[in-house]
């Protein structure tokens, strides 16, 4: 089963976050769900909420075999979502969570996510981001300098985001960063809000 130990290592920190931000029922639309732990864990000890996994086409059955075997009631089957498509296949979400993509799509995507949660999103609700984030230009430590030049080496599109920038694209699509929250191994949780 497909699995990674980098969200193994921060499933338990975003939780912690995700309890305070998603208290009432909602529907929550992940973007790039990769192997489903997040989906499994959040669906788990989240059961309020109805978690809608989602992953570009080919990818999105990744996390199928582990979310079918954890039989969790409040988990949709994953759809197909590239956040370049322009047709979504979800018309909206009470609130959004994506985990180390920022990153992966191109800056094109960047904008593409923003923009169509945006539009998906209603006012109040919350898109929770997790990833490696530059602040004012500069990387917060030296392993996310090298993971940068890493990235680049493989595509230069990739590589991690400055915060600024993200604020930039959010107040053009109204997404307004409330809460910005360490996490650990130099990572970032980042709170938007649609306004
Ligand atoms: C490093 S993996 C992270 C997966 C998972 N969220 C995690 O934390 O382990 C990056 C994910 O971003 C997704 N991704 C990249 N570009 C995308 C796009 N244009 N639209 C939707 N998802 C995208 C990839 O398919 C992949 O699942």
């Amino acid at each position: 089963m497909p699995f990674s130990q980098s969200c193994e290592n921060n499933k338990w920190p975003i939780l912690n976050i995700l309890k305070r931000v998603f208290t009432e029922p909602a529907l929550i639309l992940e973007i790039g769900t990769g192997t489903g732990q997040h989906a499994e864990l959040f669906a788990r000890e989240l059961p309020h909420l109805q978690w809608q996994p989602t992953d570009r086409p080919g990818e999105h059955e990744l996390c199928q075999q582990r979310l079918q075997e954890a039989q969790l009631p409040n988990v949709a089957r994953p759809l197909p979502l590239d956040v370049l498509d322009p047709e979504w296949p979800v018309s909206g979400a009470d609130g959004a969570f994506s985990a180390n993509t920022l990153h992966i799509m191109g800056w094109d995507g960047v904008e593409a996510l923003f923009a169509g949660l945006g539009r998906r999103l209603p006012h109040g609700g919350c898109f929770c981001v997790y990833g490696p984030f530059n602040e004012q230009g500069r990387f917060t430590s030296d392993s996310n300098a090298r993971f940068h030049e890493h990235l680049q080496s493989q595509d230069p599109a990739m590589g991690i985001r400055d915060i600024d920038d993200l604020k930039t694209l959010g107040e053009g699509t109204g997404l307004i960063l409330r809460e910005q929250c360490p996490m650990p191994a130099n990572n970032q949780l980042l709170i938007w809000e649609r306004r």
